[in-house]
């Protein structure tokens, strides 16, 4: 069977939850390769309506084993949360597993995300303060706390005193901050690994065993390519990769074993948090798409910037996704529209740019340059059959395909798990 990565490729919450809570159905394995609870994947369904912020979006299917995989940073707080609170839903969580190589977010990662934010001032990234940057810089500074050091009292003990040395050096002398109580928190986390450990293995292995045996993974994206670490509009980006390729390296997979990859999309743009996006739409309009397509953050409630699909953008995170196909999600948030544009590349001064500059403050002087294409006027949600959508939106999409250069394979018309037309 095949392993398929389904990823975002905007600035995150294209529906990424929706899409993967549909195709969990026949699989196997769902992983989560990336990012950690600064995601937050909308599930409706059957069981009820979730915000999974860690948890994989395949977990309703009885069959589906979920790994959260060494890509992730992991609250233990907000897991143990999550799972009581699904649990209540009569969600069957026995198949939920967590790399014990996933690294750990700390009381500190959360203080100094959001004291960092503080100095920045009007520079400010607009991080969902989860602390998800400061424990990715600890990552790679081989100073994190893994998931599986819980299972080890004493060493834990003896890692948690030195890093604390450390960070409470930082938390009082440069942002003035209370120091964090080695005592306190090592108390805090040992009963968090006491929670975990049943579900706390090595998970690669289990990958590897679930590949010989020919089973179905998915592996689930977090953010969005143009939130990529390296890809992304740089500073205004996330600290980990929300790309295709990461999902080799954050699950314990080989390259060569990601057969397929589906890049998510919304049929327009949001964003939230700080950063240039080309055709944000600031006035009225952009507030009228965030009311239809109920544009607030999963996580943290803020309000997404709206504004046109950008195919200049599509492209590039195609390419960088090496995207088969690619999921189209809130068609239905256009369906009232008399006419909608696509950017198709973008002006700087007198010159046509037809790439995405590396650069976030060229980003930010980028004119979109659109092309306009009639709205169908009419409800799409309730259709489910490709040949039954209006011509006019069959002519949007077909114009978004011939732009991104990949074929569209799903579309979806509302957040519900059925409301989605496969082609
Ligand atoms: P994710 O982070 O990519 O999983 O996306 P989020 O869950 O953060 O944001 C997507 C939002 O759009 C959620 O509120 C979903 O319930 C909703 N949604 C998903 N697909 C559709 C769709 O096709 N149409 C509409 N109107 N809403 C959708
Ligand atoms: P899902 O998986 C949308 C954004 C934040 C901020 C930037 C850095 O639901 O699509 P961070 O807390 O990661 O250091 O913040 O990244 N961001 C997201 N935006 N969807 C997400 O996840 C996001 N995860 C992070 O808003 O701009
Ligand atoms: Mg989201």
């Amino acid at each position: 069977m095949a392993v398929i990565a389904i990823v975002g490729s905007q600035w995150g919450d294209e529906g990424k939850g929706k899409i993967i809570d549909t195709l969990a159905e026949k699989a196997d394995i769902v992983v989560r390769f990336s990012g950690g609870d600064n995601a937050g994947h909308t599930v409706i369904n059957p069981y009820g309506e979730f915000r999974l912020h860690l948890i994989p979006s395949g977990i309703f299917y009885p069959q589906t084993t979920c790994i959260i995989g060494s890509g992730v940073v992991v609250n233990p707080a907000i897991l143990l949360q999550e799972i009581t609170e699904i649990q209540a839903y009569d969600v069957d969580v026995s198949r939920l597993i967590l790399s014990d190589r996933a690294h750990l977010i700390m009381p500190y990662h959360i203080l100094l995300d959001k004291a960092e934010e503080k100095r920045r001032g009007q520079a400010m990234i607009g991080t969902t303060c989860r602390g998800i940057g400061p424990a990715f810089a600890d990552k790679a500074a081989r100073i994190g706390i893994r998931a599986g050091d819980l299972l080890d009292d004493n060493s834990f003990y003896h890692h948690l005193k030195s890093v604390l040395d450390i960070k409470n050096e930082i938390l009082t002398k440069i942002y003035n901050i209370a120091p964090v109580s080695l005592e306190k928190t090592y108390e805090q986390y040992r009963d968090y690994g006491k929670q975990l450990a049943p579900i706390i293995q090595e998970t690669s292995t289990i990958l590897h065993k679930g590949l010989a045996n020919n089973d179905s993974i998915l592996l689930e994206g977090a953010q969005g390519a143009l939130l990529d670490l390296d890809f992304g509009t740089y500073p205004y980006v996330t600290s980990s990769s929300p790309l295709a390729g990461a999902g080799a390296v954050g699950s314990g997979l080989g390259p060569k074993e990601i057969n397929h990859v589906i890049g998510v999309f919304k049929a327009y743009n949001t964003r939230v948090g700080e950063g240039p996006m080309p055709t944000e739409l600031k006035g009225e309009f952009g507030d009228l798409m965030r009311e239809k397509g109920h544009e607030y953050g999963a996580t943290t409630a803020r309000p997404r910037r709206c504004g046109w699909f950008d195919a200049v953008a599509a492209r590039f995170s195609i390419q960088l996704n090496s995207c088969d196909a690619t999921a189209l999600t809130h068609l239905d948030v256009l369906d009232s529209l008399s006419t909608i544009k696509i950017c198709t590349s973008y002006q700087v001064n007198r010159e046509i740019l037809n790439y995405f500059p590396s650069k976030a403050s060229l980003l930010k002087q980028c004119q979109p340059i659109y092309e306009e294409l009639p709205g169908w006027q009419t409800s799409t949600r309730n259709i489910h059959s490709f040949q039954q959508l209006p011509a006019k939106a069959l002519a949007y999409i077909a114009r978004l395909e011939e732009l991104s250069g990949c074929p569209i394979k799903f579309i979806s018309t509302g957040p519900r798990r059925e409301q989605v037309i496969r082609r």
